[in-house]
């Protein structure tokens, strides 16, 4: 029997609740299909820099390597452990370090699901760049807490991540409605942002049965929730993407149904799956949070293992427990109500 390895990192808070919840239903749908899933399971979060001083171990990326995927529940808990710190120890050390540059969110409303907007179907697939950008990483302080302190933070855009990001999301679109907005802020922004704007003509040149349309991120962000049906699929930089896929994840009824899938394209090493969601401290082991969003990605982990029909499989059982309400109202069932829901309903 075909067998997939997987690394399973509950994290912090709320994320130990829903990845148990949601191997539940992957596990099943697995065994329907007639293929396995080994879970390894990682302690490594907030609790184990406590213990150890470091988030995950020296050689934690070499381990997780071997992997065929990694699922992911949350990280950080602020109160022990500074987010600069827990973030830029495990979550995105693993997202540069195996290349995962597509961060992959999709926001559609789940029958059953009530969101803010009037509009109700739209279908939208946004691409965030996920390695570079303005969350590189270059940067420092000097002069620290005098008066004549400076802080700097550059943003890096190289031909090469811009690139494959967009041609990821031209492929993307040609899939889809073969629609592509690609998101810039080139009024302001004169040099990464041009940059960016020119690589998505020299691009659109080669995909000419996409209809591209330059955004601004302003104006981009006021389209979704004016417009949404008018969009497919989205590209953009990493801090625009991580902002307007709130945005997505708002309109979609909210951080409960928003998954994520952080891919390498090329499958040079194991891509990551992710409630976007994080922590959520204030409910954490209450057993009230909502794993959909995690299922869900744990559906696009089977989708990129090439798994596809036990992929539709759950995201059908999914649509089939909100369209019941149930895991549609924030509090009102329990996570392993929902989730046994979802596998009730992939038999
Ligand atoms: C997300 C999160 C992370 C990000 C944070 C926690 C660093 O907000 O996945 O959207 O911005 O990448
Ligand atoms: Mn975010």
């Amino acid at each position: 029997m075909k067998s997939y390895s997987i690394a399973l990192i509950p994290g912090d808070g709320i994320g130990r609740d829903v990845t148990g919840a949601a191997w539940s239903v992957l596990d099943t749908a697995a065994r329907h299909a007639g293929f396995a899933l080994a879970g390894t399971d990682f302690p490594w979060s907030c609790k184990f820099y406590k213990d150890t001083g470091r988030m995950m171990p020296e050689d934690g990326i070499e381990t997780l390597r071997g992997f065929d995927a990694i699922l992911l529940g949350a990280v950080g808990w602020p109160m022990e452990v500074p987010d600069s710190v827990s973030l830029h120890g495990l979550l995105l050390p693993i997202r540069k370090a195996f290349v995962q540059y597509a961060n992959i969110r999709p926001h559609r409303l789940l029958p059953g699901v009530t969101g803010p907007l009037r509009a109700e179907s739209f279908d939208i697939l946004c691409i965030r760049e996920n390695t570079e950008g303005e969350y590189s990483g270059a940067g420092g302080r000097v002069h620290q807490g005098t008066l004549d302190e400076v802080a700097v933070e550059t943003s890096i855009f190289t031909r090469a991540g811009v690139e494959r990001i967009l041609r990821f999301g031209f492929e993307q679109a040609r899939t889809r409605r073969g629609k592509l907005a690609s998101v810039t802020k080139s009024n302001a922004q004169k040099y990464s942002m041009v940059f960016w704007d020119e690589i998505t003509r020299k691009l659109a040149a080669e995909y000419s049965d996409v209809v591209v349309t330059s955004y601004h991120v302003d104006a981009l962000a006021a389209r979704m929730i004016m417009a949404p049906e008018s969009l497919d699929v989205v590209v953009a930089s990493n801090l625009f993407g991580d902002i307007l896929t709130d945005i997505g994840a708002a309109i979609q009824g909210g951080l409960g149904y928003a998954a994520s899938a952080n891919i390498n394209p090329d499958r040079s090493a194991p891509s990551m799956f992710e409630p976007v969601h994080g922590s959520a401290p204030d409910i954490a082991h209450l057993g009230i949070a909502n794993p959909i969003a995690t299922i869900w990605s744990g559906a696009m982990m089977l989708e990129h293992l090439g798994e596809t029909a036990a992929a539709g499989r759950i995201m059908k059982a999914i649509e089939a427990t909100t369209a019941r309400g149930i895991g549609t109202t924030t509090g009102k069932d329990r996570t392993e109500t929902i989730a046994a829901a979802v596998v009730t309903a992939l038999s």
